[in-house]
C-alpha cells in the first residue's frame, strides 16, 4: 500500500516489457493483461473471447500473498523498480491458474528445459490479475533512444518515406551474412522494404547481449543498399513458443505498420528437450502463421536456410544446391568456440566489423577475467595454496588479481554472520558477488573459504560464467591430516564441544563432484599445487604464455 491506499504492484522485467507492448498498441487488440475468460479461450482456441485472433497469454503474475489484500474492482498501481507510475490496472480477475495446462497448450510441452516453462514453473506468480489498464507514463530506456519507436512513429515514418511494402526479419541474434542474404532476397523478391526488427527486451537466457548486438546490427546496416532498410529494437518479452509466438510475432508487426513477416527454420525455437531432440519441427511456426495470413492481415514470407556454396562464392537456398557442390557451414556453437578461443572466422561467414564488435564484448578465455575457487576444510591448506597462486599470478602480469580468503571475508565482508547453514550461504554468496563483478572487469579473484554446501557453490559458479571462467579446486585434504595440522586449535574445540558446528566434525562437508582440480596438500608441497593449478588455467585457455 503506498499513500493514497491503492494497491500497488512493481512490475518484474518481463512485465515491464509486456506492459510496453501493451500500452504502445504493439500487442492490439490487447487493452490490458488478460482477465480470465480471454485468458482460458486464448489457452484453448488461440483467440480471446471476443473471437480475435491471439495466441498468447499477457497475464499480470503476482504473490498468492499479494493477491490476497486485493479486491475485484478495485485500482492497481503499476510500477517499475525505481517506483515510477507506469499505469493503472481496473481489477477484471484474481486467479490461480493451472501452469502444467498453460505449459502444455502454449509451448506443446511441459519439459524443464525449455526455457518459458521453467519460467512459468519457477519465476512466475502463482496468482494472476487481469483487467484493463490507463496509461500513465510507457516505461523509459536510456539506451538506444534513436533505435527505439511506438507502432504510430513507424507507421509514420513508412509513411513518410513512402514505404507502402515493408518486410519485417526478426532476430534475437547477430546477424551474419546467410541472415543477410536472406533479408535481401526476401526483399528483393517482394519488392519491399525492409525492416529489421531485433528483439532487445528478454531472449533466451544466455543469448548475447543487446548492446553487443546492436552494435553488430549498424555494422551490418551499412551494407544494405541505402534508403532501403531500417533498424528498430522492439523491446518484446519472448517466449520461445515456436508456432505460437511465430503468429504472435507477425501480429506484432502488423500493429508496427508491417506487410510482410519473414519466418524462417524453427522460428522462436528453444532447442533440445530433455530427450535430445528440437521442441518444434522446424517448419511448424511457417505453417501455423501460414493458416492464419489472411486473418491477420500480414503476409507470411517462409523461407528454407540459405547456405554458402563455396565453387560459386555465393549464398543459396538449401533446395537450390546441387547434390555434387560442396556447402560450408559453422554452427552456433562452433562459432562461439572460435571467437572464445580467438580463431578465424571467415569473411563469407561475417563482415569483419561485425566479428570485431563481437570480438570487443566476446573476447578469448585468455583476454577474460575468470574466478578461482578453493573449496575444502579448515586447515586443509585453501589459504596457502591461494596465496602461493595469487604471487605466480601477479609475477605472471596482465590482470589485477584479488584473494577473498574466508578469514579475511569473515573480517571485512561478513562480521555479522554465524556458522549456521543460512549464514554460511550467504557468506558465499557475496563472495560470488564480489568474485562475479572481479570476472565481468576483467581480473582474476581467488576465493579460499571452506564452501561446504554444493548448491551456493554451484549457484556462484553460475554467476561467475555469465562473465568468465569459474574454475574450482577442491583442496581435499583428509580430515585426520587437517585436524592433526589444527593450526588454530579448532578441531580440539569441536571435539571437545566447546564449538559447535564445525565443518567436518559436527556440521557436513559436501564434496564437489566435478571440481575442474582436486588437491590434497598432504601429498603435495603449496608450490607444487599452485604450479598444477596454473597448468589447468592453460590447459583452459585462461593463461597463455
Ligand atoms: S564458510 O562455511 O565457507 O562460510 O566458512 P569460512 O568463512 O570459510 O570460515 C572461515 C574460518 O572460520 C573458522 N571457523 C569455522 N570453520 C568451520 N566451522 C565453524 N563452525 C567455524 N567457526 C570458525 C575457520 O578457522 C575457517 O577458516 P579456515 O581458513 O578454513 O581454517
Amino acid at each position: 500500500m503506498n499513500k493514497n491506499n491503492k494497491p500497488s504492484w512493481d512490475l518484474s522485467p518481463r512485465q515491464l516489457c509486456d506492459i510496453e507492448m501493451l500500452l504502445s498498441g504493439a500487442f492490439a487488440p490487447l487493452k490490458g493483461f488478460l482477465n480470465q475468460a480471454d485468458y482460458d479461450s486464448v489457452l484453448a482456441t488461440m483467440r480471446l473471447a471476443d473471437g480475435n485472433l491471439w495466441p498468447m497469454p499477457i497475464t499480470l503474475d503476482v504473490s498468492a500473498r499479494f493477491a490476497e489484500s486485493l479486491q475485484l474492482g478495485e485500482t492497481l498501481e503499476l510500477r517499475d523498480p525505481e517506483g515510477v507510475l507506469i499505469a493503472t490496472l481496473q481489477l477484471e480477475s484474481i486467479w490461480a491458474p493451472n501452469k502444467d495446462l498453460e505449459a502444455l497448450k502454449v509451448f506443446g510441452s511441459n519439459d524443464p528445459l525449455h526455457p518459458g516453462v521453467y519460467y512459468l514453473h519457477h519465476q512466475a506468480g502463482a496468482i494472476y490479475l487481469g483487467g484493463t489498464l490507463t496509461a500513465v507514463e510507457l516505461p523509459e530506456h536510456y539506451d538506444y533512444r534513436q533505435h527505439r519507436h511506438t507502432p504510430a512513429e513507424l507507421k509514420a515514418l513508412f509513411k513518410k518515406l513512402g514505404w507502402h511494402k515493408v518486410v519485417a526479419f526478426q532476430t534475437r541474434n547477430p546477424m551474419h551474412r546467410a541472415h543477410q542474404e536472406l533479408t535481401f532476397r526476401a526483399a528483393r523478391e517482394l519488392e519491399a522494404n525492409l525492416l529489421i526488427h531485433p528483439v532487445v527486451g528478454m531472449t533466451k537466457p544466455g543469448d548475447i547481449d543487446h548492446f553487443t548486438r546492436v552494435r553488430c546490427y549498424e555494422q551490418l546496416i551499412k551494407h544494405y543498399p541505402e534508403q532501403t532498410t531500417f533498424l528498430s529494437l522492439l523491446h518484446l518479452a519472448m517466449r520461445m513458443a515456436g508456432p505460437r509466438e511465430a503468429v504472435w510475432h507477425a501480429l506484432i508487426r502488423k500493429n508496427y505498420g508491417c506487410t510482410h513477416f519473414i519466418i524462417g527454420r524453427d522460428h522462436a525455437g528453444p532447442g533440445k528437450n530433455s530427450q535430445g531432440q528440437d521442441f518444434y519441427e522446424p517448419y511448424a511456426a511457417q505453417a501455423l502463421a501460414k493458416e492464419f495470413e489472411a486473418e491477420m492481415g500480414i503476409k507470411i514470407v517462409s523461407f528454407e536456410n540459405v547456405v554458402y556454396v563455396q565453387d560459386r562464392a555465393e549464398y543459396l537456398l538449401e533446395s537450390e544446391v546441387a547434390p555434387n557442390e560442396a556447402v560450408l557451414t559453422i554452427s552456433g556453437t562452433e562459432f562461439r568456440r572460435r571467437l572464445r578461443e580467438g580463431l578465424e572466422i571467415p569473411t563469407w561467414f561475417s563482415y569483419p566489423e561485425v566479428i570485431t564488435e563481437l570480438r570487443r564484448s566476446y573476447p578469448p578465455r585468455h583476454q577474460q577475467g575468470f574466478t578461482v575457487f578453493f573449496t575444502g576444510l579448515s586447515g586443509s591448506g585453501k589459504s596457502t595454496v591461494a596465496n602461493a597462486l595469487m604471487v605466480k599470478l601477479m609475477e605472471m602480469g596482465g590482470r589485477p588479481v584479488t584473494l577473498l580468503d574466508g578469514d579475511v571475508v569473515r573480517k571485512n565482508l561478513s562480521s555479522e554472520l554465524s556458522f549456521s547453514k543460512e549464514h554460511r550461504d550467504l557468506n558465499i554468496r557475496r563472495i560470488g558477488y564480489v568474485a562475479s563483478e572481479i570476472t565481468k572487469n576483467g581480473g582474476i579473484a581467488i576465493c579460499a573459504p571452506i564452501a561446504p554446501y554444493s548448491a551456493v557453490r554451484r549457484e556462484v559458479r553460475e554467476l561467475v560464467e555469465n562473465y568468465g571462467g569459474f574454475i574450482e579446486i577442491h583442496v581435499a585434504t583428509p580430515l585426520a591430516e587437517c585436524e592433526r595440522r589444527d593450526r588454530k586449535g579448532l578441531y580440539a574445540k569441536a571435539r571437545s564441544g566447546l564449538l559447535k558446528g564445525f565443518t567436518g566434525i559436527d556440521d557436513p562437508y559436501e564434496a564437489p563432484e566435478r571440481p575442474e582440480l582436486k588437491l590434497d596438500t598432504s601429498e603435495v608441497t603449496p608450490d607444487e599445487c599452485a604450479h598444477k593449478i596454473l597448468l589447468t588455467l592453460e590447459r583452459l585457455g585462461f593463461i597463455k604464455y
